[in-house]
């Protein structure tokens, strides 16, 4: 696989195609999950928003303002838990989500840590306001 650099750090060619076109990037109005998190790391952000439909994520979106590794985990990982049950889409981790960019560099894991967060962040509003 091929690789490039951005601001010093080698990234794949899947990172980089879903760096430079992010899928599922955006807001929903009155999401039925919300969450806004950041990295203690690096001190970045983002925010993600659920549609649940009949226990399912229907739609995902999000707002992402952090590094190359932090939007092409976000793209991925939104990619990969549409559709899902809400238990399936709780269960993913950022070994999950670097595993389906086909890797990244050590130091960037972090970027995909607070992904993962955010996902499990935005379930959890989601849950607390939807107790049966
Ligand atoms: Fe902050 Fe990647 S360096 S999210």
């Amino acid at each position: 696989m091929r690789s490039a650099g951005i601001r010093g750090v080698m990234y794949n060619d899947k990172v980089l195609e879903h760096f430079k076109n992010p899928h599922n990037v955006g807001t929903i109005e009155n999401p039925d999950g919300f969450a806004e998190v950041g990295s203690s790391e690096c001190g970045d952000t983002m925010k993600m928003y659920l549609r649940v439909k009949d226990g399912r994520i229907e739609d995902i979106k999000y707002q992402t303002y952090g590094c190359c590794a932090a939007i092409a985990s976000s793209s991925v990982a939104t990619d990969m838990v549409k559709g899902k049950s809400i238990d399936e889409a709780d269960a993913i981790t950022k070994t999950a989500i670097v595993e389906e960019l086909g890797g990244l560099p050590e130091k960037k894991i972090h970027c995909s840590l607070m992904v993962e967060d955010a996902i499990h962040a935005a379930i959890a509003d989601y849950r607390s306001k939807h107790k049966k």
